[in-house]
């Protein structure tokens, strides 16, 4: 009911693939003390790193331990939320949305919003802010959420909002699906050979 996509646990996340990453954040973010606080946790970095596992399986966690939580793609969401403004119907999906204690959002900044998008997502982060938490994954730094919302005032308010009570995990490492094509052989050197 959730929404995941698919089921991941922290326990079988392999560290020592990721050495940018610090244990001991993971192991305080596995604490929930961040729902607990409404605070944002955002992970950010390329391809393959890891993003979206960690934020799966911190719901997960969430859920064990008794939280409501929803995830949603980026792109789907807002397409949803504005189609929902169409219906004379935003307050009411934003209201639905705030029943979460959290709320995951993947993939800001593989597609690009339109400006309704952009207000759409604004209203949807003021009203969560300071009451419940967010898990953000982006392949952009926070300089390029800029060009994500199509407009930097709405960014910079959005973003003000977001890293107030947040912590921001970033992933500089190889992608685990570039390390699974070279464990099989698929991976060659160059397309020409
Ligand atoms: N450290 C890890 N240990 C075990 N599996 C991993 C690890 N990192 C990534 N994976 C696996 O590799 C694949 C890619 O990871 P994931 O989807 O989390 O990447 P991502 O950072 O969200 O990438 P993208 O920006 O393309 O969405 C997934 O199947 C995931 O389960
Ligand atoms: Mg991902």
């Amino acid at each position: 009911m959730a929404g995941f996509p698919m089921e991941k646990r922290l326990d079988d996340f392999d560290l020592s693939f990721q050495p940018s990453l610090d244990p001991t954040v993971i192991r305080d973010l596995a604490s929930l003390r961040f729902i607990h606080n409404a605070e944002n946790v955002v992970f950010l970095g390329p391809p393959g790193v890891g993003k979206t596992y960690l934020a799966i399986a911190l719901g997960y966690e969430a859920i064990r331990q008794g939280f409501r939580v929803y995830f949603a793609n980026a792109s789907n969401l807002i397409e949803r939320l504005i189609k929902a403004k169409y219906e004379n119907k935003l307050e009411e999906r934003i209201k639905g949305l705030t029943k979460f204690h959290l709320l995951i959002v993947d993939e800001m900044g593989y597609l690009p919003f339109n400006s309704e998008g952009a207000h759409c997502f604004f209203n949807l982060i003021s009203r969560r802010y300071e009451k419940s938490s967010t898990i953000f994954t982006s392949n952009k730094s926070y300089g390029e959420w800029g060009e994500i919302l199509g407009d930097h005032l709405i960014a910079a308010a959005v973003l003000d909002r977001i890293l107030h009570h947040s912590t921001t995990i970033n992933i500089k490492g190889d992608s685990y699906r570039l390390k699974e094509r070279r464990k099989h052989g698929v991976f060659t050197h160059s397309l020409s050979g």
